[in-house]
This record gives C-alpha cells, structure tokens and sequence, in this order.
C-alpha cells in the first residue's frame, strides 16, 4: 500500500524531530540544530509571522517526541533576547505527543511591546529550543485553536524548578518554600518543594547535575499534578 504524500510529509516531522511547536508559529525549525540557543538555530529578531499575545492568554500546542520532556516557557523583549522571563511553571511531560495549554497569560507589564516566546525544553539529549514572534497586548484570552490537543497517552506535572538559561550561563535552581502538593496514584500528600528528591517515584526518579546543582527527579515517574 502506497501512503499519500501529504500523510508521508505530515509523519515526517513526527518521525525525526525532538519537539514541534506547533502553536504560536514557530520562528523556524531545523531538526539537527534544533539545541542551537536561543531559537534551535534561527534568528531570534526574525518577524516574519508575529503573533498578538493578549493579557488574556493564547494557546501553546507542542508536539514531543521524546518520552520525557520538562517544557519552560519564557519571553524576552525583542531589544534583549538574552533576558529571558518564566511566562509560565515549568510543564513536564511524560509520554510522547501534544500538549496544549489552552490559555497562557501574557505579561501585562509588557503590553504594547515586541517580544519573542522561548520554549525551552529539557529533553534527554539535552536543550532544544524553538521560538515565536510576539507583540503583548491587551484584551481576553484568544481561546484554543483546532490543533490545541493533548495526547491521550501523556502525563504532564507542574515543577517547581526556576531556570536561568542564556548565552552564559544554564541552571536550574529547584524548589522554593512554597509547600508543593502531589497526588500520586490515589493517594495525597504535601511535602515540602525544597525536597525534590522524595517526589519521585521509588526507582523511577532521574538525576541531572546542571551548573552544580543536583536536580532530583521531580519529573520522571511522576504520575499527575501538583496543585500549590
Ligand atoms: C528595551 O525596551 C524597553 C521598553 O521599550 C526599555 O525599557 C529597555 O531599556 C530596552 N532595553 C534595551 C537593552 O535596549
Ligand atoms: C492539556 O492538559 C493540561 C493539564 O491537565 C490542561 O491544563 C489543558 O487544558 C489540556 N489541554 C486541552 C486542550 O485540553
């Protein structure tokens, strides 16, 4: 049986690549030089495609391909994409294929100005970044286009992680004193955030050391949400 061609160039993508963004426009997309920061090697002030981001919130739908991935979704004003802001927690995702969050707020603080969406993602073989090009403005949430799915098959948690990732330096600073609570195969408990290292679940939890700081795996094994 012979596949269409437009299936064979839809699966394509899918078969290859590390992650997609699918939503806002990505800036660009090159599978092999997808770790190049800050935009998986494309050019940052590109404003080809540029997406209105209202207070409000828009959708972010990204495909992964890996079976685990920790998503940080940041913005940096077009006149310094090296001065990355968190826009959103930390998402990790277990399992391969989409996830959209439906209505990720924009900064208000930045209304009116030219911006750039950094998702960077945390993948096993390493940072991968895409980028998309975005003017903040005011106004409701523009609400989840077609293409704004998850995946039956993933597991997606809120971490407590801060990431200080640019042209110098990549770290990950884990915890904070908020009290995290997980909900972890019917039973509930709260814990402490700064004690990463008990979220896991017992042999399944991953440890990277990044700029000398242990992170201890809040991410893989973890089965549902954390709600603070
Ligand atoms: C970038 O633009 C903002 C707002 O227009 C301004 O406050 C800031 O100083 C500028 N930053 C640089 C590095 O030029
Ligand atoms: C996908 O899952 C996340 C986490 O549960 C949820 O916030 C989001 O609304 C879901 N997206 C869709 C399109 O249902």
């Amino acid at each position: 049986m012979q596949l269409p061609y437009t299936l064979l160039l839809s699966l394509l993508p899918l078969a290859r690549a590390h992650f997609l963004l699918n939503s806002p426009p990505t800036i660009g997309f090159s599978d092999d030089d997808e770790g190049d920061y800050p935009c998986g090697s494309f050019d940052a002030s590109s404003r080809t495609t540029v997406t209105n981001f209202p207070s409000g919130g828009i959708p972010i739908s990204l495909t992964s391909t890996h079976p685990q991935v920790t998503y940080f979704y940041r913005v940096a004003l077009l006149n310094d994409t090296n001065a990355w802001v968190d826009l959103h927690q930390p998402i990790a995702q277990v399992g391969q294929g989409k996830f959209c969050s439906q209505d990720v707020p924009g900064l208000a603080a930045w209304e009116g100005q030219d911006a750039v969406l950094q998702i960077a993602a945390s993948a096993p073989d390493g940072w991968l970044f895409q980028c998309s090009a975005v003017k903040f403005v005011s106004g409701a949430a523009t609400g989840p286009g077609s293409d704004c799915t998850n995946a039956s098959s993933i597991k997606v948690s809120y971490v407590d992680e801060k990431l200080i990732l640019n042209a110098q330096t990549t770290t990950i600073i884990s915890g904070s004193s908020q009290p995290t609570q997980s909900v972890a195969g019917g039973s509930s408990t709260t814990q402490p955030a700064s004690s990463s290292s008990t979220m896991g679940t017992p042999g399944a939890a991953a440890s990277t050391q990044v700029g000398g700081l242990a992170i201890l795996g809040t991410i893989i094994g973890t089965i549902g949400f954390f709600f603070f």
